[in-house]
């Protein structure tokens, strides 16, 4: 029988929770589909932190590049490590060090799930660049702590990278609708911005196929809530991708129904799937997160894997029990039920 060893990262919060119930569903629709998947727990979170002082064991990374895919939960505990040490100290080294260039993230409606929009009608593929632009890390402060104070954090964007998450974009655009919206702000930023505009209409050119326009974040925020319906795959920056998807996430009926991708399209390494939303630790002890993102990124997970047979069973799953009004509002059912739901409907 076919195996997958998977590397599970529950974190911190509501992630042990997802990632727990995610698992589960995992688990029985692999089983269904004639394959098995053999997890193992790290521990890594802020937890991890206080007790070692690192957000994961040095050898962190090289642990992780034995396994077939990473499934995440969330990280960070602001209260207890500043955000700026805990992702980091783990999420974003992983995503850099894997390579991981491409966050996927879907966008539509489940049914039963009444989103904020009278737009009920879309299916928006989030494509943003996930190694580097605005989150290079690449900056300093002088003077500090005097009136002279100065920070610079750079942008980095080159060559390699923006093409590729742009050609990344077009091979999806092609398997979905035909087209790719490219996200910019190459009116006011005249460098790193107007570079990207440029790679874009370079790529488009091999991809004739393909229907290209251009729009400029602010736009894009707009578009996104007015005519949602007028999108399928937008490609966008770091940043820019990040603040478009909790927006997404938002019309889609909120962040528990976001899942993503973080995809090494080249398979040099492993990719890794996580929900959108963060650790919760206001609710972590409560049981009602919604494990729905998560799980959803799970049958992202599986996709990735080559068994597009079990992660088309979870979404179906996922989407009757939505159908059936679980999961469809906030702290109605708690995160057992709408897990019992999905796993009576994978059958
Ligand atoms: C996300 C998150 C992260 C990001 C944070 C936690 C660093 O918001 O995955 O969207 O900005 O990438
Ligand atoms: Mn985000």
């Amino acid at each position: 029988m076919k195996s997958y060893k998977i590397a599970l990262i529950p974190g911190d919060g509501i992630g042990t929770a997802v990632t727990e119930a995610t698992w589960e569903v995992l688990g029985k629709a692999a089983r269904g589909a004639g394959f098995s998947l053999e997890g193992t727990s790290f521990p890594w979170s802020c937890d991890f932190y206080e007790k070692t002082g690192l957000m994961m064991p040095a050898d962190g990374i090289e642990t992780l590049r034995g396994y077939d895919a990473i499934l995440l939960g969330a990280v960070g505990w602001p209260k207890r490590v500043p955000d700026s040490v805990s992702l980091h100290g783990l999420l974003l080294p992983i995503r850099k060090a894997f390579v991981q260039y491409a966050n996927i993230r879907p966008h539509r409606l489940l049914p039963g799930v009444e989103g904020p929009l009278r737009a009920s009608a879309f299916d928006i593929l989030c494509i943003r660049e996930n190694t580097e632009g605005e989150y290079s890390g690449a900056g300093g402060r002088v003077h500090n702590g005097t009136a002279d104070e100065v920070a610079v954090e750079t942008a980095i964007f080159t060559r390699k990278g923006v093409e590729r998450i742009l050609r990344f974009g077009f091979e999806q655009a092609r398997k979905r609708r035909g087209k790719l919206a490219s996200v910019t702000k190459s009116n006011a930023q005249k460098y790193s911005m107007v570079f990207w505009d440029e790679i874009t209409a370079l790529v488009a050119a091999e991809y004739p196929d393909v229907e290209v326009a251009n729009y400029h974040i602010d736009a894009m925020a707009a578009r996104m809530v007015m005519a949602p319906e007028s999108l399928d795959v937008v490609v966008a920056s770091n940043l820019f991708g990040d603040i478009l998807t909790d927006l997404g996430a938002a019309i889609q009926g909120g962040l528990g129904y976001a899942a993503s991708a973080n995809i090494n399209p080249e398979r040099n390494a492993p990719s890794m799937f996580e929900p959108v939303h963060g650790s919760a630790p206001d609710i972590a002890h409560l049981g009602i997160a919604n494990p729905i993102a998560a799980i959803w990124s799970g049958a992202m997970m599986l996709e990735h894997l080559g068994e597009p047979a079990a992660a088309a069973a979870v979404i179906s799953a996922i989407e009757a029990a939505t159908a059936r009004g679980i999961g469809t509002k906030p702290g109605e059912h708690k995160t057992n039920e709408i897990t019992s739901a999905v796993l009576a409907a994978l059958g």
